[in-house]
């Protein structure tokens, strides 16, 4: 167990072909990487189990919500330490891949200017950017998503992060769920937005899956972003994911 945790440290998202996993043996899997988190947010539950989401894409369920950087809940408290995501079916013909991006290759990118520049500033997470024109998201998720929304307002983050395991600088702003910069003038806080936001889309910081049924993948939230490649609509493509927690509050 210790050498599977220590790989997520060193890499920050891998891999596992080939298995045979039920809902209940990936959650067993998962929580090797630390204490299983439920989850009330985009995705429905597998057997109205918390802790088992399943996203499906089909003719209709195009992956808008997930083919674009983000980290998962950082307008949370506390936002997940990672998540696994088994692939249990593919379209055939090999579309629809995950990318994962690095945001501690993506600090190490920056000047040294630009890195005493970002240090102690901190910025806006909430749901907003991502709900807004997407009331299905909130009818569909009930009461509970309504509950769990209202009880995580929009909530600031410092903008570089330590991880709390590994000790890395970790840049941790997503342009799924960060708004604005705390303090900085309008303008000025959002051109450097828009300058990070760049970052988890350049192919040095990258990891593309071409997933094969049967294949789980972990990933620490904290250090990484992903994004769905939304290339295969209207094909049927279906994963569970599990969402583990023990990073804590960013700091
Ligand atoms: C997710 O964002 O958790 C899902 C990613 C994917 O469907 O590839």
């Amino acid at each position: 167990k210790e050498t599977l945790r220590q790989a997520l440290d060193d890499y920050e998202v891998i891999f596992f072909p080939d298995q045979k996993l039920d809902p209940n043996q990936q959650k067993e899997a998962t929580r090797i990487f630390g204490p299983l988190l439920p989850s009330y947010t985009f995705f429905d539950h597998l057997d109205d189990d918390p802790e088992v989401e399943i996203v499906i894409n089909d003719k209709n369920n195009p992956p808008t919500g997930t083919a674009r950087w983000h980290a998962d809940l950082t307008w949370s408290k506390e936002p997940p330490g990672g998540t696994s995501l088994y692939a249990r079916a593919i379209p055939q013909d090999g579309k629809g891949n995950t990318i994962w991006a690095s945001m501690s290759a993506a600090y190490e990118g920056l000047s040294d200017k630009m890195k005493t520049y970002l240090e102690g500033l901190e910025a806006i997470h909430s749901w907003d950017l991502l709900l807004a024109g997407r009331q299905q998201f909130l009818e569909r998720g009930g009461d509970k998503f309504l509950e769990h929304k209202a009880t995580n307002p929009p909530i600031p983050h410092p903008v570089i992060r330590t991880h709390p395991r590994t000790g890395k600088k970790i840049l941790n702003v997503n342009p799924t769920f960060t708004h604005n910069i705390v303090g900085l003038p309008r303008l000025e806080g959002d051109g450097i937005l828009q300058f990070l936001f760049t970052l988890p889309a350049r192919p040095e910081n990258q990891v593309r899956h071409k997933w094969h049924e049967g294949t789980l993948a972990v990933w620490d939230n904290t250090a990484t972003q992903h994004s769905a490649v939304d290339d295969f609509f209207p094909e049927y493509r279906e994963l569970t994911r599990v969402t583990f927690g023990g990073h804590g509050a960013p700091r």
